[in-house]
């Protein structure tokens, strides 16, 4: 029994396979939905969404109201907590995580069998300078992964249903992968940054994660150990983006997602005239990485032991904390191939060409 579980979770690391032309090419960016005024994905966070603020309930009402008319298989879950901060006295200060999953049928009801792949990105706005809008802050990568969510809906489904019909169920971890995507609240300092007024929503979900203790015949301990990787996304959207590889342990998926952008570049499927590529480290090796750091919602993951792939450019866009970082200075093009780009990353992870007839269908777990 031993034996064949774990041959089974080697086989399925060996799986790792990269999507065809054909899937790349179907990539979509999610187009006019990202149009900034009146765009249905990002059009409506483009407003001053400070914790405690009126914008704070209406872009949540914006996320929930999608996935519940749009995308019904996808459970809408609350992480909220309170805080106080340097520019708020003694009033508590609401944040609201959202945690929006899709998993296998069978995992639902067996809490610490699925493993996620885990992306993340933060809704609020910071309270400083008055009216901030925060485009790229992260709202464009929040209108991003709700267009990822709907791009592998179908697909999720047609792996689930296939796994289910070939009788195997579940218990491999390629099998047990699920996807979530984290809308993080109160990320931004109200005053100055320092490690009590910043990523108020992430401390307090890592915290409530790491001590919420899973059946005990679980694959995984706890939530935080179903994170098969965080992908954090932030100040996307500004022209020339260039992200480097920030992490060894997991240089080996940004190198996947660097592939993806070079093969998409090739194939001709990128908008952006970008000076270089927005990922230039994929050829680098994991031992020649520089050291840049770059304080943000992953840390308080990271320090748990979480695998963090940190997607935020060094140097940060030029409008970065200005009246700027607004819809109108958002490059679209960049919006809609970094929409692309993560897409396909999600499509490889989650194997969903795997079940594809010309791809081999049935050819394992
Ligand atoms: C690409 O999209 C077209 C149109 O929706 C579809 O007919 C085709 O099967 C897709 N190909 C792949 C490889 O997904
Ligand atoms: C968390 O906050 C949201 C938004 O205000 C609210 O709708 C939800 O009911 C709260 N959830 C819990 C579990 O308190
Ligand atoms: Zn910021």
């Amino acid at each position: 029994m031993l034996l064949i579980r774990l041959l089974s979770l080697a086989s399925s690391a060996l799986a790792y396979q990269k999507l065809s032309d054909d899937w790349l090419k179907n990539v979509t960016s999610g187009g006019d939905d990202f149009d900034v005024h009146n765009g249905a994905l990002l059009a409506p966070l483009l407003i001053t969404r400070v914790p405690g603020t009126p914008g704070q309930t209406k872009v949540q009402q914006h996320f929930v109201n999608y996935f519940s008319t749009q995308l019904p298989s996808w459970t809408v879950e609350w992480q909220n907590s309170t805080d106080k901060t340097p520019k708020t006295g003694d009033r508590d200060i609401p944040f609201q995580n959202l945690i929006i999953r899709r998993e296998p049928p069978w995992t639902r009801t067996r809490p610490g069998q699925a493993n996620y792949l885990t992306f993340a990105a933060h809704y609020d706005s910071k309270l400083e300078p008055k009216g901030f809008i925060g485009a790229t802050d992260s709202a464009a990568p929040c209108a991003m992964l709700m267009h990822l969510a709907r791009s592998i809906d179908r697909r999720l489904t047609e792996r689930y249903d296939k796994l289910n019909s070939n009788g195997e169920p579940g218990g491999t971890m390629s099998s047990d992968m699920g996807v979530q995507i984290l809308l993080l609240d109160g990320e931004e300092a109200f005053d100055r940054w320092t490690a009590t007024d910043s990523v108020y929503g992430s401390r307090s979900l890592s915290q409530e994660w790491e001590n919420t203790f899973n059946p005990a015949m679980s694959s995984y301990k706890t939530p935080l150990d179903q994170i098969s990787i965080f992908v954090l996304l932030d100040l996307l959207g500004s022209a020339n983006p260039s992200i480097p590889s920030y992490f060894r342990t997991t240089h080996w998926a940004y190198k996947n997602m660097a592939t993806i952008e070079s093969r998409m570049r090739g194939l001709g499927l990128l908008e952006s005239d970008s000076e270089g590529p927005f990922l230039p480290d994929g050829e680098i090796d994991a031992k020649e990485l520089g050291t840049t750091y770059i304080g943000d919602d992953h840390e308080p993951f990271m320090h748990k032991g979480v695998p963090i792939l940190h997607m935020i450019p060094a140097p940060f866009p030029m409008v970065w904390h200005t009246m700027d970082d607004d819809g109108d200075h958002l490059h679209m093009p960049t919006v809609r191939d970094w929409s692309k780009i993560v897409t396909a990353f999600a499509m490889e992870w989650l194997d969903l060409m795997e079940l594809e007839p010309s791809s081999g269908q049935g050819r394992r777990i």
